[in-house]
């Protein structure tokens, strides 16, 4: 299908786009569980780097399967297709010089590779929120949890469907042993000297 499309060269690059930022751009992944803090500290993350001028954007899970994979469900084969859709939106991002900010839950080891290859693996940043199913249960903020038990949700993440853990992330956050504001600062100290 792609024998005959061949890329235009445009004179403006993500090189001259992050000169006129003043940053370069990056794609910092969170992956966990459901309920396990991944959207709250991307939401304080990003407050963090807009308060630095930083030109960012947030991509996360529920946002993104209400508008552009709205017709995915939470197969295997559509949770891969989810995050290959996120990570060559997110490519498009990381070239027009933005720092990114990816919230989902993502939990098969090969699609967070496939992600790393599509932005190239020198701009990802593997962030694992390693909160205990327990504690994600516990607080069932959005009752999916209560739901999945009673047999109501298929294939919900860490009840009938399957998290494998990265095995070399960048940062591991657990979030009954730190506060927000302390993962918001151990990431910006990580990331300092890449932005
Ligand atoms: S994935 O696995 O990466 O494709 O999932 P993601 O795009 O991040 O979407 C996760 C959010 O969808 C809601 N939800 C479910 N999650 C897991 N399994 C099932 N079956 C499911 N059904 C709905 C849930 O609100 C997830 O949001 P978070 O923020 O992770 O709680």
């Amino acid at each position: 299908m792609e024998q005959n499309i061949i890329p235009n060269n445009f004179s403006i690059g993500q090189q001259q786009r992050s000169e006129l930022k003043k940053h370069k751009s990056l794609l910092i992944w969170f992956t966990g569980l459901s309920g396990s803090g991944k959207s709250t500290i991307a939401d304080a993350l990003e407050n963090a780097l807009f308060q630095r001028e930083i030109h960012t954007y947030l991509l996360d899970g529920d946002n993104v399967r209400k508008g552009l994979n709205n017709n995915l469900s939470f197969s295997e084969e559509d949770r891969a297709e989810n995050i290959r859709r996120i990570a060559e939106v997110a490519h498009l991002m990381l070239d027009a010089g933005l720092i990114v900010i990816a919230s989902f839950i993502s939990p098969f080891r090969e699609d967070r590779e496939n992600a790393k290859r599509i932005v190239g693996y020198t701009n990802f940043v593997e962030i694992f929120v390693n909160t205990p199913i327990e504690e994600c249960e516990r607080r069932d903020v959005k009752g999916l949890y209560a739901k999945a038990r009673a047999g109501e949700i298929e294939n919900f993440t860490g009840v009938n469907a399957p998290y494998e853990p990265p095995m070399a992330p960048d940062l591991e956050i657990d979030t009954t042993l730190i506060s927000v504001a302390e993962a918001v600062g151990l990431i910006m100290k990580f990331i300092d000297k890449r932005m």
